[in-house]
């Protein structure tokens, strides 16, 4: 299982990144609007140099034919690093893209997905990861859970290499779902995966553990004894 997060938002990736299981960063240009008008190149370099090559960088092109597609990816992997996932929109252009790129072993997580059949002709076109929109779906009355299923299912009988990253996540039953229905990776807001942690019992047992630890031995840790 791997837990990436959908932000670039440098401060939050530096306080948390690295602390956390984090296995990569994804973006978008809603993503990146937040950010205010960065300089692109500057931003993803800094985003890089913080969380290393170990980790996966997702990022998205931004137009939206075969040409200016491919085109973008090349400036992307020649001005940030080879290692880049290409997020390319799962559309017709996109899909050529996709083929074409992968040609020149380019990364690819294919995005914007919200329909079985956009996943499937995605991992055909040798995806390596697709992204379903959990949240967006259920806006849409789509089953979510079901179309991550399904995935999962095509996946495995077909032998794809292919891996599902489930996004687009409001909260975290969401992401608690896709990860049941087969998703390997999720990316999520780094907001969504710190309300893990907020619930007062959390902190109520740990500041328990440390009094108890005091009265009976002393304010002093278990290395100065
Ligand atoms: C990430 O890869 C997706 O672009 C992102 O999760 C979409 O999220 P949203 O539905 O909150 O915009």
């Amino acid at each position: 299982m791997k837990y990436l997060f959908d932000t670039a938002n440098i401060e939050l990736i530096e306080k948390y990144a690295n602390k956390l299981p984090i296995a990569g960063i994804t973006t978008n240009p809603s993503i990146i609007k937040k950010e205010g008008k960065i300089d692109f190149f500057a931003h993803f370099a800094k985003i890089r140099e913080i969380i290393g090559r170990e980790k996966s960088l997702h990022v998205q092109v931004t137009t939206n034919t075969e040409e200016e597609i491919i085109c973008e990816a090349y400036a992307i992997c020649d001005r940030i690093d080879k290692d880049v996932y290409i997020k390319i929109p799962v559309t017709v252009e996109g899909l050529a893209a996709i083929k074409e790129l992968k040609k020149d072993n380019f990364h690819i997580t294919a995005t914007a997905i919200y329909t079985k059949m956009q996943g499937f002709l995605a991992m055909e076109a040798g995806a390596d990861f697709i992204a379903p929109y959990y949240n967006r779906m259920q806006n849409l009355d789509i089953n979510s859970d079901e179309t991550i299923m399904a995935f999962a299912d095509a996946i495995s009988r077909y032998n794809y290499s292919t891996q599902i990253l489930a996004a687009s996540f409001k909260n975290m039953g969401q992401v608690n779902r896709a990860i049941e229905c087969g998703a390997q990776t999720v990316t999520l807001g780094p907001e969504i995966m710190l309300d893990a942690f907020k619930m007062p019992s959390i902190a109520k047992a740990v500041n328990d553990f440390h009094a108890d630890w005091v009265k009976t031995i002393g304010d002093i840790s278990i290395d100065k004894l």
